[in-house]
C-alpha cells in the first residue's frame, strides 16, 4: 500500500505539517510520496490513500487545495481512504479556528472518498508562523493514527 500526503503552503508552515503527518505515516511502516500543489507536479497512479492540507484563509482552504479536489482526483479515488489537515491562526474552538481542514474535510468526503478520521488542525502563532508549539508532534501524532486507521480496514 502506497498513498499521498498533498499540500498547499505559502510560508511553509503547512509543508512541516505535511512532512510530519507523512513522517508518522511512513514511521508506521507505510509508504507515502508527499506532493506540494505549488510544484505544478500531479499525482502518481495507483495510490491507495489520501492526506490533503491547507492553510486557513478567511476561514477557507486556499484555492490550489479545492483546485486540486475538483481536477486532480479522477473516478479511481472513488471509495479510497483519507483524511485532511490546515494551519490556521485561532485556537481550536474558537470562532476563527482553522476552518481550511473542514472545508477540505467536506469536500473531499462529499466528491466521494472515505474519512478515516476527523481533520486535525495545527496552529501558527502569526500569519508567516512559527507553528505553535508541540504542533508538529501532534502532527506525527496523526500521521501514526491514519497509519493506525488503514491498517484496522484490512
Ligand atoms: C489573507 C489571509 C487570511 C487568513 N485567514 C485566516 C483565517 O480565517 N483563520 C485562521 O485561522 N488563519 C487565517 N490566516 C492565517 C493563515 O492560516 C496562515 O498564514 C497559514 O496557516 C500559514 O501557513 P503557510 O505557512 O503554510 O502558508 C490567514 C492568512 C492570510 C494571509
Amino acid at each position: 500500500m502506497k498513498g499521498a500526503v498533498v499540500y498547499h503552503s505559502k510560508w511553509g508552515n503547512c509543508r512541516q505539517v505535511a512532512e510530519a503527518v507523512a513522517g508518522g505515516i511512513a514511521e508506521s511502516g507505510i509508504a507515502v510520496t508527499v506532493l506540494d500543489l505549488g510544484s505544478g507536479a500531479g499525482l502518481e497512479s495507483g495510490l491507495s490513500f489520501l492526506v490533503l492540507g491547507s492553510p486557513t484563509r478567511v476561514g477557507k482552504a486556499t484555492r490550489p487545495a479545492r483546485r486540486f479536489i475538483r481536477r486532480g482526483l479522477g473516478k479511481a479515488w472513488l471509495g479510497k481512504p483519507f483524511a485532511a489537515f490546515g494551519t490556521g491562526m485561532a485556537d481550536r474552538g474558537e470562532k476563527e479556528e482553522p476552518k481550511g481542514a473542514d472545508e477540505l474535510d467536506r469536500r473531499l468526503y462529499e466528491y466521494g472518498l472515505m474519512r478515516l478520521l476527523p481533520p486535525f488542525k495545527a496552529r501558527v502563532t502569526g500569519l508567516k508562523g512559527p507553528l505553535a508549539e508541540g504542533e508538529l508532534e501532534r502532527a506525527r501524532q496523526f500521521g501514526r493514527d491514519i497509519a493506525r486507521a488503514l491498517k484496522e480496514l484490512k
